[in-house]
């Protein structure tokens, strides 16, 4: 089926059309390449064999555009939306255009999908939505709210806009799925993560560092009340990640209404057990440093995945091994990223 990708250049989405596409589906991508480069779309290409991944250039806040795909393309099936901005720290500095951004996208793109009778959507959601003060592991009855930032809260808030459009028009199908911690790549290499300017997240930073561009990790924080000290987060292969999408669309098929679904491993692991998995699995070194706690990280974050084992039939495949080797292929192919 033909599914319209938004954001779909970017570092999840580019994963997904290669799923989508082995799946048998046709994704459209549309994308206004703020923080991707097309490039994407031609290893998507290399990686799947096909000519060339049909792509609009073009902001999803602007129904104009929006018109343009829908006219175009009139069997498009279901949008998966993962267009938006996602720096937490950007978001607490420049909160406008986060909430501009993040929801009007959503409200435009649901307006016009609404127009063209397509009324069926997944949508991009993160953990960052729970409230920091509930009992691990995260389920997707644990309490919501509370966001610490500005992105956090237009995850939140599109949550609700999406869950409110299901409710007034049966017809809608609207898959809410919150993500843990995407890490990883492609195991060709092809297509990965490739953050401007100093990474926010860890996995990029631990790749940055292996490679010399980085002199050394911080590590933020070692009097976490966890095993080692460290902050611990289910990191997820982004490649697994991909799959519960194609994982989700079938399910929306029929199952008309809001449905939320955690994607993670169940797993969580600490910041010097991922360091340290890094080192063992591809043989560098990471140095690092133990610096103050970051503002707005909690101790633990993990998910209990139950729902989507037995809902979607998804579950991850891959390991904490995986992950850190496929992140190293990426970044060592392709040190400069998408860049020459
Ligand atoms: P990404 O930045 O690589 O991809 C997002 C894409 O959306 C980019 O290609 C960007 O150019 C595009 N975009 C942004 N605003 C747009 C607009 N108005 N119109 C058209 N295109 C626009 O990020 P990603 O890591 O692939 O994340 C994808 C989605 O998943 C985002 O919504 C993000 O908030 C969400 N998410 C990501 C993580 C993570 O850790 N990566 C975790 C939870 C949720
Ligand atoms: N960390 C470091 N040093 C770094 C970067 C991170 O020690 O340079 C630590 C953090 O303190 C935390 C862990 O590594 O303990 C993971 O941090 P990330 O920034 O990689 O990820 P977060 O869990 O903070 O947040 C990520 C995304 C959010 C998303 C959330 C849940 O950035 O957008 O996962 O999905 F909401």
């Amino acid at each position: 089926m033909k599914v319209l990708v938004t954001g779909g250049t970017g570092y999840i989405g580019s994963h997904t059309c290669v799923e989508l596409i082995e799946a048998g589906h046709e994704p459209i991508v549309l994308d206004n390449l703020c923080n991707s480069n097309p490039e994407s779309l031609h290893r998507v290409a290399q990686i799947t064999g096909c000519d060339t991944i049909p792509f609009i250039e073009g902001d999803v806040c602007d129904e104009n555009v929006l018109h343009e795909v829908f006219r175009k393309h009139p069997d498009i099936k279901c949008v998966i939306h993962f267009a938006g901005l996602k720096a937490v720290g950007e978001s607490v500095s420049m909160p406008l255009q986060y909430y501009r951004n993040n929801l009007l996208s959503t409200m435009s793109l649901c307006r016009v999908m609404q127009q063209y009778g397509v009324k069926k959507i997944i949508f991009s959601s993160s953990a960052t939505v729970y409230s920091g003060d509930n009992e691990m592991p995260l389920r997707e009855s644990s309490k919501t709210g509370n966001c610490t930032n500005p992105y956090g809260w237009t995850k939140y808030m599109c949550e609700q806009i999406l869950r409110d459009i299901a409710k007034a028009d049966p017809e809608w199908s609207v898959v809410l799925l919150r993500y843990f911690n995407p890490v990883g790549a492609h195991k060709s290499g092809l297509i990965g993560e490739h953050p401007n300017g100093i990474p926010n997240n860890l996995m990029p930073f631990i790749s940055q560092t292996a490679i010399g561009k980085r002199e050394k990790l911080s590590v933020f924080g070692n009097d976490y009340d966890t095993h080692d000290g460290t902050g611990v987060r289910d990191y997820i292969h982004v490649v697994d990640l991909a799959r519960g999408h194609v994982a989700a669309a079938n399910y929306m098929m029929d199952h008309p209404g809001e449905s939320v679904f955690n994607l993670g491993t169940g797993t969580g692991y600490s910041v010097l057990d991922m360091v340290t998995a890094f080192e063992q699995a591809n043989g560098v070194n990471v140095p690092y440093v133990i610096a103050p706690r970051r503002d707005g990280d909690l101790a633990t974050c993990y998910a209990d995945p139950a729902k989507s084992r037995q809902e979607l039939g998804w579950e991850a495949q891959f390991n904490q091994v995986d992950m850190c080797r496929d992140a190293w292929n990426w970044q060592s192919k392709n040190p400069n990223g998408y860049d020459a």
